[in-house]
């Protein structure tokens, strides 16, 4: 069957998930259903000792500044600090909360991803970071996406990342139909890159149209350019 729409899929996705991924249909919720959300507009994330640790680097990260702070640490509770970088009341909410810990491959959140408006601009958030001691982690297109990861002084992680299509609707598109499906060998590490080199092709002017297509990343990679 030729690719289309994801909603004239042949199934093959539903059945694979339905048959993997879900509970057993006695142990499910139930029918119903719930109102859409339109945006996700914040994050909130709990700290133990590193409460001004987290502060300064997600306000430097973000490029935000501080809406509003609390300190409620006369009253048993503990100190919190509300972030944004543009006009929404808080994107990032940070909240001392004594006696949590974290532990590299523990439960709970995984990764906030923030959506940059340029290669140019990962590039550049790449190089702050590193003048700042920050290394990127795993930095990769998947396909529908190039990434650069992050770990907060917590050890929480941080997706940086563009969308290597035009449209959300393309993006989806790829990751519905080339991506992980069932049948389909995709090595998403072949997507992988050396994040130095990816600077300077940026330096260099490379169109970020060529940069972001996942096809050429490999091909870049295989002449040692990437
Ligand atoms: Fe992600």
């Amino acid at each position: 069957m030729a690719e289309g729409d994801i909603t004239t899929d042949d199934g093959v996705w539903l059945a694979n998930f339905e048959e993997h991924y879900l509970p057993a249909v006695g142990e499910r919720m139930g029918p119903g259903e719930a109102p859409k959300p339109n945006a996700l507009i914040h994050i909130s994330i709990g700290t133990d000792k590193n409460f001004e640790k987290m502060i300064e680097f997600y306000m430097k990260f973000f490029n935000a500044h501080v809406v509003n702070y609390r300190d409620k640490r006369d009253a048993g509770g503990g100190r919190a600090a509300f972030l944004s970088w543009d006009a929404r009341d808080h994107r990032f909410a940070i909240l001392e909360r004594a006696g949590s810990t974290h532990a590299k491959g523990r439960a709970g959140f995984a990764h906030g991803a923030f959506q940059y408006d340029s290669l140019a601009d990962l590039v550049k958030l790449y190089r702050q970071c590193k003048a700042w001691g920050i290394s990127t982690d795993h930095p990769i297109n998947h396909g529908q996406s190039t990434s650069f990861y992050y770990l907060d002084p917590d050890g929480n992680e941080i997706e940086t990342y563009i969308d290597n299509f035009d449209t959300p609707e393309e993006c989806t598109h790829f990751k519905h139909w080339q991506q992980y499906r069932p049948g389909l060998d995709y090595d998403m590490g072949a997507g992988a890159f050396d994040p130095e080199k990816m600077a300077a092709l940026v330096d260099e002017g490379i169109d970020e149209k060529i940069l972001r297509n996942r096809d050429q990343v490999i091909r870049l990679k295989a002449e040692g350019k990437l």
